[in-house]
């Protein structure tokens, strides 16, 4: 090839690159970045999707609670969670037994593709996932939960199951692991206890509290475990069903006369404290609950959270912000996904 044929091919792969979205270095995530970055307004976009969304399945609320959550923990917000398998990247962090359940996808797509009619490779998945969280939340606690989201993140380009594996918190850990798992992200003990308060919501496995259907009735309402719990979990190991986190969503005439211990939904808000209460009563789903009664560091912010609802809506949100604040590792780079299941090349 001549030298003048290589600089063609060279100019003409760099106009092409240009034009496509750059992978770039993320940036500080800024409140209101969307505002004059598209045709239609991002957060109402988002808004609306969601609010769709729940109002045919409630129980999306809580999935993409969750959803957020794990994105954030494994890589920073990147949307690193929503990558698909494929054939060079066989098991991303969705693949992940840390992962069960996961679930919201759907919803993401949807969001995704009403911001791509309204101004195309502009929003990123991570935004997205932050956006979403948040108006999920808001919904399913009647308003008690609301805060503005900084955005601007860029999508990741890594996702590792052994990622996942290593950097989310196991249901059967005690205190100390959780409080370090915590402190890895720079959360402290109160704000292990803050989050875990989302466990208000949604449902589990019953491989995922297995081992509570043999623990000691110090630890678990034996009620609750032998004739609530095992039953829902009957038929077996291999069968796996889901059972709900809230004694409160769960069917009354199963529950008997536990329904005393019910904390009713206060306007509606399912979101909300119950998860304390549900907890002092020995009537959580997982060890790991469980688990944050049992030191002294974590026991009194479940009292305190137990006794102000007001308080833990305030606290919940400032620390779903934080959360929203974990970025990429030092050294990545990000781009701007075309669709929230893939990388751009
Ligand atoms: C403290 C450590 C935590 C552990 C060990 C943990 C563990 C789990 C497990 C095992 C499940 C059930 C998955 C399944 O079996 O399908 C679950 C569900 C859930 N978790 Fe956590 N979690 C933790 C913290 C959090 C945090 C910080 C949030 C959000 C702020 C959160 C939000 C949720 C939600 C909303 C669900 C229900 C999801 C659905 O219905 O699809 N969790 N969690
Ligand atoms: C807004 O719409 C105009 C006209 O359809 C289009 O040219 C422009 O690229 C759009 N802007 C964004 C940010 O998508
Ligand atoms: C609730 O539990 C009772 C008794 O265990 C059962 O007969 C009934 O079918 C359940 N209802 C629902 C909606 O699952
Ligand atoms: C619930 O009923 C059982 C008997 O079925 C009884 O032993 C227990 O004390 C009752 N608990 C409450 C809170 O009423
Ligand atoms: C909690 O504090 C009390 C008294 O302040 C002490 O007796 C107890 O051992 C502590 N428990 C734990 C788990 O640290
Ligand atoms: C609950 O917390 C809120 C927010 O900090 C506070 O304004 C309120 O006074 C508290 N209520 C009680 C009963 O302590």
């Amino acid at each position: 090839m001549k030298v003048s044929a290589v600089v063609l091919v060279l100019g003409a792969f760099q106009a092409a690159a240009a034009a496509m979205v750059q992978a770039t270095a993320p940036r500080t995530p800024t409140v209101g970045y969307y505002n004059d970055k598209c045709n239609g307004s991002v957060e109402g976009i988002v808004r609306d999707t969601v609010k769709a969304a729940l109002n045919a399945d409630i129980t999306k609320g809580a999935a993409l609670v969750r959803l957020f959550f794990h994105d954030c923990f494994v890589r920073g917000c990147d949307g690193s969670v929503l990558l698909d398998p494929t054939y060079a990247n066989p098991y991303p962090e969705k693949t992940s037994g840390a992962n069960i359940g996961l679930r919201g996808f759907d919803v993401i797509d949807a969001i995704k593709a009403n911001l791509e009619s309204a101004c195309p490779s502009t929003v990123s998945c991570a935004d997205i996932l932050a956006f979403a969280a948040r108006d999920a939340s808001r919904y399913l606690s009647n308003g008690g939960i609301d805060y503005a989201v900084p955005a601007g993140r860029l999508d990741g380009v890594v996702s590792s199951a052994t990622d996942a594996e290593n950097n989310l918190p196991g249901s059967t850990f005690d205190v100390a692991k959780l409080i370090s798992n915590f402190a890895a992200k720079g959360f402290t003990p109160e704000e292990l206890v803050i989050l875990s308060g989302a466990h208000s919501i949604g449902r589990a496995h019953c491989s995922s509290f297995r081992d509570r259907l043999s623990a000691p009735s110090g630890e678990i309402n034996p009620y609750f475990r032998d004739n609530v719990l095992a039953k829902d979990c009957g038929a077996g190991p291999a069968a796996d069903p889901t059972v709900e986190n809230n004694i409160r969503d769960q069917n009354a005439t199963a529950l008997g006369n536990l329904t005393s211990y019910v904390v009713p939904a206060s306007g509606g808000a399912s979101l909300d404290n119950s998860y304390y209460i549900n907890n002092l009563n020995n009537l959580v789903l997982f060890h790991s609950d469980w688990a944050i009664v049992g030191s002294n560091a974590t026991m009194r912010h479940v009292h305190e959270y137990a006794d102000n609802g007001t308080l833990w809506n305030l606290d919940f949100a400032d620390a779903l912000v934080k959360l929203s604040k974990l970025a990429m590792p030092p050294g990545s780079t990000g781009e701007i996904r075309k669709t929230c299941r893939a990388t751009n090349y």
